[in-house]
């Protein structure tokens, strides 16, 4: 059974990655340090596959207890990097956090992985860095733009050190770029678990349909777009999950063509805010309380993914629908009431 790392995988994505890992047969190792989650969510793993996965509490800015952890445990056969810290709005205001935090790990875990041998590891990107794209869907060779956020410059740079260091290394990377990832996990068990006010839409929408928060504000809705409103490409998080099996599989049975590829992971359709809302609606059979207001600073107007290469290399394919990611995310609110998070 391969041993997989998965840094950060008590948090949203890598809590559901972990559940994917677990039942394809994979042996999963945690690390993270419970600054964006919490412990419990190992419980719910374990209630959600009946494995319970290893874990330690490491900050993994901590460069010697990062090599104490990756000396104790030399077997591992591929690494997914999740750890990072996301708030777009938080790294504008506290950019040093950012680049430390989210910088320092990477750099901690290469140099574990060059120096115990280890040589597989696939990154969390974001289709953030493709900005606004000039041409729409978005395919992998679209240029990198400027970034709009020092949490969006922290991938760019992520994605060009890994680069680098695999041009010279034995190591073999692959950079994902997720679009929106939204929903949680059929049971209902694991999801994401914002902390204080959400600045995702469907966090929002959930949160406001439950009545934490008075309305969801619609970010502009003078965009040039079939309603106004600004599109996203808003993929499952057990879709993502999956596609993260898939990258590691890909690389421990040497299926990868260079030393580092990169996927779009996305469902590759596009869809307004108000459609959002509406799929909602729908879904959850509340009606949402929302207003239009002005545009958001930094917002682009539209940006959905070219699947084609993820599909046709990883033979990976978005299942799931919209629908399907509005009743789950809600059916993950639910559960947080029930068990009383707020
Ligand atoms: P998350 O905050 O739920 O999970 C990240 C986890 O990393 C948390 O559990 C946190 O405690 C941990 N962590 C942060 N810094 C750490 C450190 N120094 N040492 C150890 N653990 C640390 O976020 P997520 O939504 O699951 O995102 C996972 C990854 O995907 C991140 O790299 C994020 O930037 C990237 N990503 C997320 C989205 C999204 O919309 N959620 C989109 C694109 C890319
Ligand atoms: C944002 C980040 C992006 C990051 C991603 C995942 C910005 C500019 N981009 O993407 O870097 O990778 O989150 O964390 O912050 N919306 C509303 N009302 C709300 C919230 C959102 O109308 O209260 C709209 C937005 O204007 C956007 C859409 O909903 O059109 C999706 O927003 P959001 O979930 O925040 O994701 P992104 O902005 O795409």
């Amino acid at each position: 059974m391969a041993k997989i790392l998965v840094t950060g995988g008590t948090g949203y994505i890598g809590s559901h990655t972990v559940v994917e890992l677990q039942q394809n047969g994979f042996e999963v190792v945690i690390v993270d340090n419970l600054s964006n989650s919490y412990a419990g969510v190992i419980d719910n793993i374990e209630k959600i596959t009946g494995i319970r996965p290893g874990f330690e509490l490491l900050d993994l800015r901590e460069d010697k207890k990062t090599d104490d952890f990756f000396n104790g445990h030399r077997d591992i056969a591929g690494i997914i990097h999740f750890a990072a810290l996301k708030a777009v709005g938080e790294s504008v205001a506290e950019p040093l956090k950012y680049y430390e935090n989210n910088i320092l790990s990477l750099v901690n875990i290469l140099k574990a992985m060059k120096k115990y041998k280890l040589n597989k590891l696939v990154f969390s990107s974001s289709c953030t860095v493709y900005g606004q794209p000039d041409i729409l869907p978005v395919t992998e060779n679209a240029p990198v733009k400027q970034a709009m956020s020092p949490y969006g410059h922290t991938k760019q740079i992520s994605e060009d050190i890994i680069t680098n260091v695999c041009n010279v290394e034995p190591i073999h990377g692959v950079l994902l770029r997720y679009f929106n990832p939204i929903g949680a996990h059929d049971s209902a068990l694991i999801g994401e678990l914002p902390i204080g006010i959400p600045s995702n839409l469907v966090p929002f929408i959930t949160q406001t349909a439950i009545g934490i928060r008075d309305y969801l504000r619609v970010f502009g809705n003078d965009y040039s777009t079939p309603d106004g409103t600004a599109i996203r490409d808003y993929i499952h998080v057990v879709d993502l999950a999956k596609a993260h099996v898939t990258a590691v599989n890909r690389l421990i049975n040497l299926k990868n063509k260079k030393n580092v590829e990169i996927f779009n992971l996305g469902n590759g359709m596009g869809f307004s805010v108000l459609e959002v809302i509406q799929s909602f609606e729908k879904m959850a059979g509340v009606k949402l309380n929302y207003k239009i207001v002005e545009r958001r600073p930094g917002d682009v107007e539209k940006v959905w993914a070219d699947t084609s290469y993820a599909n046709s290399e990883l033979g990976w394919k978005a299942g799931k629908n919209l629908d399907d990611m509005t009743l789950s995310a809600w059916n993950w609110e639910l559960y947080l009431r029930k068990i009383n998070v707020y």
